[in-house]
């Protein structure tokens, strides 16, 4: 059977990421998570104090920069390795949270980033979730989703997320960062969130878990039997 790219853009916690996985799962295919890799950026400029403005600054923390993923058998997860450091807990943080959007605008970190996730999917098989997946990475991606969820739902599901890790967090904090992570990815110069003609447009603030997965993987099977 030949493979197909699946991008899955969208807000900000609306379960991309937990939905592109499930789909990978169920397919067989590659999960990426590029959300995972402007966090592992926004980690190492924090961690080495680079000056988001200093052109020379950032372009040397780029090329020192590697981010991979592993498996981890025990949590059944892809885990974000940066410089091969396990990072995957610590780029979930509020700080790195409150941090990421400003990074992810800066033009040389898209350009490097994007051209990983090329590579990645050269070959189909994948499915990405991020903000510009259908859009610029994967423009030929032969099904393209766009996830919303209304702004408390998100906030909730995301506290909880937060709580099972033992990171207590404010419902309003958590608000305050996802409106104002949507405003700035939707608003930016550099290849902003959009929704792109030949998306397919699915609100997940009433739908189960195992129902937009569903939707997902029924709209992927349709396209794959298209195909052959
Ligand atoms: O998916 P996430 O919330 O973990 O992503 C974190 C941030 O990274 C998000 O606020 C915007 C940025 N991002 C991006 O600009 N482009 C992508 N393809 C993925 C994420």
């Amino acid at each position: 059977m030949s493979k197909i790219n699946i991008a899955i853009d969208g807000l900000s916690g609306c379960g991309k990421s937990s939905t592109a996985k499930a789909v990978a799962k169920a397919l067989h295919y590659k999960f990426i998570d590029t959300g995972a890799m402007y966090r592992a950026v926004t980690l190492y400029f924090i961690q080495n104090d680079i000056d988001l403005t200093n052109h020379d600054q950032v372009m040397q923390a780029l090329s020192e920069i590697q981010i991979d993923f592993e498996f981890n058998q025990k949590s059944q997860k892809n885990e974000t390795i940066l410089n091969q450091q396990n990072v995957e807990e610590e780029i979930r943080k509020m700080d790195v949270s409150q941090k990421v959007s400003p990074v992810s605008a800066i033009k040389e970190v898209r350009v490097a980033m994007v051209a990983q996730q090329q590579e990645m999917g050269k070959y189909r098989g994948v499915v990405m979730d991020g903000r510009d997946i259908g859009s610029v990475v994967f423009p030929d991606a032969e099904l393209k989703v766009f996830m919303t969820a209304s702004t408390e739902i998100r906030a909730k599901r995301r506290k909880e997320e937060l709580a099972a890790k033992g990171e207590i967090v404010d419902l309003k904090d958590i608000i305050e960062n996802l409106e104002s992570r949507d405003h700035q990815d939707s608003t930016r110069a550099e290849s902003p969130l959009i929704k792109v003609e030949d998306a397919i447009e699915i609100d997940t603030s009433d739908l189960k878990f195992e129902n937009q997965v569903q939707k997902v993987l029924d709209l992927a099977i349709s396209h794959l039997e298209k195909e052959d």
